[in-house]
């Protein structure tokens, strides 16, 4: 057998697969210094294929999970990189082949594997109740040991997870530590059931309600405030039949309604709030006063994802994907749904510039907040001088009340990967946004990676330290910083 990748976009040149686990002791400060005060470490996943695709056209939302950890102590800072151990990796690695066909499509699998996870713990990594979990919405989450990247198994809150799923976007709650989570698809592929929960800050399962979307679909990430919980229904559809025939997992239905369901916090049924046809993935924040819920999100035409078709065959058209970060606003006294066509909640755009990823001091996480970063894609005016256009190229902070943004531009033939908010170790009653900002850039030239410390409150000034990685770290999703007195509380 010959390990040969397809000839496609895709898993050639900067987007070829690295499949490279290793470890670096201190990293090479190429700028800079590193504050000593930064004790903690910034654990982050990207999808790494380890075997050439099994089916055609496959894309990296289908890849392997593969976790690097940035240990900061002292100004110095260790790097580890490794795989994480699913099910799935351990058969195929066994096989060293794919075993798993195409992206969440069970009917496209070895028959070998049936029933086993398909889970890839590829999207985000995060801890909780002294855990360090790897997760991907269609599956259950995967404990990894949090000094050697070694994985312990997978996760399902002692058995408390009813859901088959869960999210790769739990939330943590600044005021008491507790985890807010939820599975989508919760009975299986393409159900539009959704499962709610929250757990203590020792990780055990408090609360649990079941509810039903109005129709199956993606649910990437959702928002949640004091008050309330809401799941967007964002017309990204899944149909069971459509995968049996081998047909794209997600489709994008331009005719589709977006609903917000909205729950009241650990009691109540859901409210569905119904707008028209948009497209939005991730949140910033989100906060309530009681009444009137704010959810600040990227909103775009469409659906910003190529790999899953239009509905009517219409062309992937980047200009209708530019998400501008937006803030919705639901009046929980109003009715909800009034029938097709009626907005039942309001939407007002915060910046000109187009950008996705964002992130927030998550002190404030769930509560009224003035600080976010966010990776731009489209500056008005400006073009880089690389004359590269597309990708995410700036990073920015910006203050969604006012929508006042600074911004740097990442350097020629870059890519920035998800900008992280770090509070200072010595003062974590620093205000809202003063800190740091970590984020990783690629270099596309030199097939180097870099890690960014910056100035939480001057993104836009040379950094605090740039380290570099000598390698083309894996595109990257989600990460979290994660102190060393959270490290130093484990689970049994
Ligand atoms: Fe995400």
């Amino acid at each position: 057998m010959t390990v040969r990748f397809p000839d496609e976009p895709g898993f050639q040149g900067r987007f070829a697969p690295m499949r490279l686990e290793g470890e670096i002791r201190g990293l090479e400060v190429i700028q800079g210094e590193v504050p000593a005060s930064l004790r903690g470490t910034y654990y982050r996943v990207g999808a790494d294929p380890a075997w050439p695709p099994a089916t055609p056209r496959d894309f990296y939302f289908n890849a392997d999970g593969m976790v690097a950890m940035f240990r900061f102590e002292n100004g110095y800072v260790d790097f580890r990189s490794r795989y994480v151990r699913t099910p799935r990796f351990k058969a195929e690695r066994e096989a060293r082949r794919s075993l798993f066909g195409a992206y969440r499509n069970p009917f496209t699998d070895d028959p070998t594997v049936a029933g086993l996870s398909r889970g890839l713990a590829n999207t985000n990594v995060y801890w909780h109740g002294g855990r360090l979990l790897a997760s991907k919405e269609d599956s259950w989450p995967i404990q990894l040991d949090p000094d050697t990247l070694d994985t312990v198994g997978e996760f399902n809150w002692d058995g408390d997870l009813s859901s088959q799923t869960a999210t790769a976007h739990p939330k943590i709650d600044p005021k008491d530590g507790s985890l807010v989570f939820f599975g989508y698809m919760a009975r299986g592929e393409t159900t539009p059931d959704i499962a709610y929960y929250e757990a203590d800050a020792a990780g055990r399962v408090t609360h649990e309600a079941w509810f039903t979307a109005p129709y199956a679909s993606m649910v990437h990430d959702w928002a949640v405030t004091e008050n309330f919980v809401v799941f967007p229904i964002i017309p990204l559809t899944a149909s069971l039949d459509r995968i049996k025939q081998g047909g794209p997992y997600y489709v994008w239905d331009g005719s589709e309604d977006v609903y917000l369901g909205v729950v009241p916090r650990k009691g109540g049924d859901v409210r569905w709030y119904r707008g028209t046809n948009r497209f939005a993935s991730h949140i910033m924040n989100a906060f309530d006063d009681g009444r009137y819920i704010h959810i600040d999100t990227p909103v775009g035409e469409k659906s910003a994802f190529p790999w899953f078709p239009d509905i009517d065959g219409a062309p992937f058209d980047p200009e209708k994907t530019k998400g501008y970060l937006s803030r919705w606003t639901v009046d929980t006294h109003a009715d909800p749904d009034q029938g097709h066509g009626t907005t039942t909640f309001t939407q007002r755009k915060l910046t000109d510039c187009a950008g996705e990823f964002p992130r927030t001091d998550e002190r404030r996480a769930g509560l009224g907040y003035n600080y976010g970063v966010i990776n731009l894609t489209h500056v008005p005016g400006e073009v880089p001088d690389d004359g590269i256009p597309g990708g995410f190229r700036w990073l920015a902070s910006i203050d969604p009340a006012t929508g006042a943004m600074k911004r740097r531009f990442a350097g020629r033939d870059a890519t920035v990967q998800e900008a992280i908010f770090v509070p200072p170790a010595t003062d974590a009653s620093t205000p809202n946004g003063h800190g740091y900002v970590l984020q990783l850039i690629d270099r596309h030239a030199t097939g180097t990676t870099e890690l960014l410390v910056l100035d939480a409150q001057h993104i836009d000034a040379t950094p605090v330290a740039t380290l570099r990685i000598p390698i083309r770290m894996p595109g990257g999703l989600h990460g979290n910083w994660v102190t060393d007195k959270q490290l130093s509380r484990r689970a049994e």
